[in-house]
């Protein structure tokens, strides 16, 4: 019986797109395994497909903030704090029936048919940080003007934040999801970035206009929970596609031969990108009762940790799965997670990348790495590129 006495977080030398090696390896072995967390907790770790969707849809798993252990210590964190319960708002770390509220609240403002509205306004919004970005050229940090604003742009409009604030709510969100920061560094970052979407809530109760914040303010969440939730939203669109978009192009450029599949065929390859890199590496929950997935008892009180890009990458759900393959079919893959909790942004996500992804390779089709990307270390929650240099052969 496999016991893993620490959770992986090292991509294997060559390729800081695949999982830890020894992930690959316990998948192979015993997709459900033992684990011993830090601070002596016994739980498990699930590295299939099959069980890690399988935790996820069974709400016998909790998402309780307090229940759950971490599965890896963060560098200069010498005590395991006790998970305190999610802050007000925090939708990610509490059950049903709680949760459906705010889920219940959201969910139409994030539909398929809502997200494609926004497809002419990412197009545009694209094209001018394209033509920023030729000016600023032949070489760029292509995180710095392109990956990451494109992004920030959306979100912003779509909840009602104003753009020029950016470097003051960008300050608080690089810090909460600081994987280095101290840990009342990274507190100060929530709670500030709360502090001002709060003040914001505010003024839009008094003086609502066009966007998600306004609307919110005519639901019953107090301000508190608005605050929250707001909080959220803005930190999930400003960290995350921003990061897919990044370490998309990066692969791309090291494997330049994919392009033409990318442009030929934008949802597919965008579909295959988020389950070759699944940013989103890993997720946890807690048995609220003795579950038995995969052969294994899970008893009530035992953390499971998920490594969503081992189970993306399983072979009994992937064809080579370790091969990039732009044409294939990769719907259905965890990178969003699954079940209650399955990525309320996704379909923001998808229409971001499928536009600005292809406008990219169209705008700066001899554009090449020009340097050494800095990638984000392992054990950041959301993996992806912190700068990424590009040049390219001006023609004009
Ligand atoms: C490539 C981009 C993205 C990836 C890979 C991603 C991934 C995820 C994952 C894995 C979860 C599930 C967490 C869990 O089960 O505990 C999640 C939840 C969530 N995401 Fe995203 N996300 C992305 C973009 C976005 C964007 C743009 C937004 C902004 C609106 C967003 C908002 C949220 C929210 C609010 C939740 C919590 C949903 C809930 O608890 O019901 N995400 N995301």
């Amino acid at each position: 019986m496999s016991h893993l006495t620490e959770f992986p977080l090292a991509r294997p030398a060559g390729c800081p797109f695949d999982p830890p090696a020894a992930l690959t390896e316990l998948r192979a072995e015993e997709p459900v395994a033992r684990m011993t967390y830090p601070g002596g907790h016994e739980g498990w770790v699930v590295t299939g497909f099959a069980e890690a969707r399988t935790v996820l849809a069974d709400q016998r798993f909790s998402s309780r903030q307090e229940l759950l252990r971490m599965p890896y210590r963060m560098p200069g964190m010498d005590e395991l704090p006790e998970m305190p319960p999610a802050a007000v708002g925090d939708m990610t770390g509490i059950d049903a029936p709680e949760h459906t509220r705010f889920r219940k609240l959201l969910v139409g403002s994030f539909t398929v048919r809502r997200m494609r509205q926004l497809t002419e306004r990412v197009a545009q919004v694209t094209a001018e940080h394209l033509a920023a970005m030729r000016e600023l050229g032949p070489e760029v940090d292509l995180v710095e003007a392109f990956a990451h604003p494109v992004p920030a742009v959306m979100i912003c409009e779509l909840l009602g934040v104003p753009y020029e604030d950016r470097d003051t709510f960008q300050r608080y969100v690089t810090l909460l999801f600081s994987a280095d920061a101290p840990a009342e560094e990274r507190y100060e970052g929530i709670v500030k970035l709360q502090e001002y979407v709060g003040q914001l809530v505010v003024a839009k109760r008094a003086e609502p206009t066009d966007d998600l914040f306004s609307d919110l303010t005519a639901t019953d969440l107090t301000d508190e929970e608005l605050a929250g939730v707001g909080s959220l939203l803005l930190a999930a669109g400003l960290d995350t596609t921003a990061n897919q978009i990044a370490l998309g192009s990066y692969v791309l450029l090291r494997q330049p031969e994919q392009i033409p599949l990318l442009l030929n065929d934008p949802d597919a390859a965008v579909e295959e990108l988020l389950r070759y890199l699944t940013i989103t590496h890993t997720n946890v929950r807690t048995a609220l009762e003795d579950v038995e997935i995969g052969g294994q008892v899970i008893r009530a009180g035992e953390t499971v940790t998920l490594s969503l890009q081992a189970a993306n990458r399983d072979p009994l759900r992937f064809d080579n799965p370790d091969e990039l393959d732009l044409t294939r079919s990769a719907i259905g893959h965890l990178t969003f997670g699954h079940g209650i909790h399955q990525c309320l942004g996704q379909q923001l996500a998808r229409v971001e990348m499928r536009v600005s992804m292809p406008a990219l390779f169209t705008a700066f089709p001899t554009l090449r790495l020009a340097g050494e990307p800095t990638l984000r270390p392992g054990h950041q929650s959301i993996y992806g590129v912190q700068s990424l240099p590009v040049s390219w052969e001006e023609t004009r």
